[in-house]
């Protein structure tokens, strides 16, 4: 049993000194639809940043994490007049434009319209300085192009996208980022992705997808920021679009199997907090390492 414990110890002070090396370029988020007392569970240094659609900022969230607000389209006007006051009191710095504007359910505009809504309400603030993002397509990629055509005075920073698919669509989920990419040579996050019900998978899945989608992503220098769309709890899904097993959370707020796989700091960060509490220190561990090495 002392070896096994030595061992664990061993383990996590590997895990700690690896974590404070670990390339800070690639920016993990969610797209927070969960309890927001939930947030207080994520550790520092697991997301860089989130987003909540039409919603405003998650106090509950750790202090170091940006929250990115988004125009999500004319039906949701109101919204945006409070998200306006929120990037003039905190200088938000990036902006995300029309949640699916490609989808008649969602903020279903035509290419023009959107083109013209966009310079109207966001070229201010790209002449500013902050970053906007293009609209937030799913699939469409003849209304981008008419749109990029329409908006070619619009000062876009970088591509916004979605993607939904079966887990045996791996291909499809790159060949969408890549086209875009090569497209409009512009930076592209990924602001929303999972895996659809129609596909019927299993946890694993979803959790390979995932693990696979996160190694290529991380590998795409033009890829700067992802969120898998699992911020809600597995119980509550925010509709039956996508398979509810994109959740991170369990009912009642716990990290679930997938959380560990999308966000690779996660157990990372447990693990030291868990030596915070316990009065741990990291000193500690790094002695256990030495006695062992002895
Ligand atoms: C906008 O993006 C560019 C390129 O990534 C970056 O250099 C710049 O600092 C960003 N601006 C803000 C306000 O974050
Ligand atoms: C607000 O952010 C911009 C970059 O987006 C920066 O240039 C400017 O100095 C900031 N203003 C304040 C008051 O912090």
């Amino acid at each position: 049993m002392k070896f096994l414990s030595t061992v664990t110890a061993v383990t996590s002070a590997l895990a700690i000194i690896c974590a404070d090396s670990a390339s800070a370029k690639f920016g993990f988020g969610i797209p927070w639809g969960a309890d927001n007392r939930w947030a207080k569970n994520i550790p520092d240094g697991v997301i860089s940043w989130y987003h909540h659609w039409q919603m405003g900022r998650v106090a509950e969230m750790p202090k170091d994490v940006e929250y990115v607000p988004t125009f999500w389209g004319p039906q949701k006007w109101l919204d945006w007049e409070f998200r306006k006051a929120e990037i003039s009191k905190f200088n938000s710095s990036h902006i995300l434009a029309f949640n699916e504007p490609d989808v008649a359910s969602q903020a279903n505009l035509d290419p023009e319209a959107a083109a013209h809504l966009w310079m109207k309400e966001l070229q201010p603030y790209a002449l500013k300085g902050k970053n906007v993002s293009s609209p937030q397509m799913v699939y469409n990629m003849d209304w981008l192009e008419k749109f990029m055509d329409a908006c070619s005075d619009c000062k876009i920073s970088f591509m916004a996208l979605h993607w939904y698919g079966s887990y045996k669509d791996m291909d499809l989920f790159k060949a969408w980022v890549q086209n875009v990419h090569k497209k409009f040579k512009l930076p592209v996050w990924v602001t929303e992705f999972g895996i659809t019900s129609a596909s019927n998978p299993s946890q694993e899945q979803v959790n390979d997808f995932a693990s696979q989608a996160i190694q290529w992503l991380e590998e795409q220098d033009y890829v700067e920021r992802a969120a898998w769309n699992g911020g809600y709890d597995v119980s509550n899904p925010p509709d039956d679009y996508a398979t509810p097993l994109n959740a991170l959370f369990s009912k009642g707020g716990r990290f679930r199997s997938l959380a560990n796989v999308w966000l690779p700091q996660l157990s990372i960060k447990l693990a030291q907090k868990n030596h915070q509490r316990r009065g741990d220190s990291l000193h500690m561990v790094k002695r256990a390492r030495i006695e062992q090495s002895a």
